[in-house]
């Protein structure tokens, strides 16, 4: 088994990009399925239904989000039945905490949690939160998008869980790290990076961005309007052995 995890999906323009590339990267790769963080697809923030349905479209099986979850709210009408898992340790009624997928025989558990540090957000605990989700889970595989800033927490996160998942993805700051390795059978990176703008800050307009930490003045960002895009996320191997492979690849659209 060879899954492909992408990081957050940022505008609706990189849609467009996977739209052109993702059946071709899944077959260069011989990917067998494709996970994503959608947290940020719909104009930077949210995942509205028409996108959501975009990105099924294209064959992802299982979506994570992030802080940015509920920020477009249409979301709380279609998150029940959708093949999205939101962040467990939000507390809220709407969405799932576990996401059970099916490959072939084998089922999947994909998990969402919000890092703590640097986070305003009040949240339960993510390590209790993840003690509380493995007593109820019961799949083959159990893989995590720790969504969070700190590198510390998540690498904490990964050495606490280390052995009782099978996979621990970090997400939220844009930017693939180069830290993957695996520690008692389980897979790690700090963050997956996104897929976004190439010209941009972490996906916004590069010029609205500098003139936030100019100004101190929070007006609403707008994704980069640009032509070129990364693609990032990670390849997961469930071979002989396991492995964990960093993938970014430059798209033009
Ligand atoms: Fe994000
Ligand atoms: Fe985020």
């Amino acid at each position: 088994m060879r899954i492909l995890y992408l990081g957050d999906i940022v505008g609706e323009k990189t849609i467009e990009v996977l739209k052109q590339n993702l059946d071709s990267i899944k077959r260069e790769y011989k990917i067998n399925m494709v996970f994503a963080n959608a947290e940020n697809a719909s104009q930077g923030k949210g995942l509205t239904e028409k996108h959501y349905k975009e990105l099924k479209a294209l064959g992802i099986s299982g979506i994570s989000m992030g802080n940015h979850t509920f920020s477009k709210s249409e979301i709380k009408n279609y998150i029940n039945d959708a093949t999205i898992v939101r962040p467990a340790n939000l507390n809220t009624e709407y969405g799932k905490e576990i996401l059970y997928v099916k490959y072939n025989d084998k089922t999947i558990a994909l998990v969402n949690l919000l890092g703590r540090v640097y986070t305003y957000t009040p949240l339960d605990c993510p390590f209790k939160t993840m003690d509380r989700l493995l007593n109820e889970i019961k799949a083959d595989y159990i893989f995590v998008d720790f969504h969070g800033d700190a590198t510390s927490e998540k690498k904490a996160f990964f050495y606490d869980f280390s052995g009782k998942v099978d996979a621990i993805l970090g997400t939220h700051t844009h930017t693939q790290t180069a830290d993957e390795q695996i520690y008692n059978n389980t897979m790690f990176i700090s963050d997956m990076g996104m897929c976004g703008a190439y010209d941009s800050i972490l996906g916004d307009d590069k010029e609205m961005v500098i003139k936030r930490f100019r100004t101190g003045v929070f007006e609403p960002l707008k994704c980069s309007n640009t032509n070129e895009y990364i693609i990032s996320g990670v390849i997961l191997d469930f071979g002989v052995k396991r492995e964990i492979t960093r993938f970014m690849k430059k798209y033009t659209l």
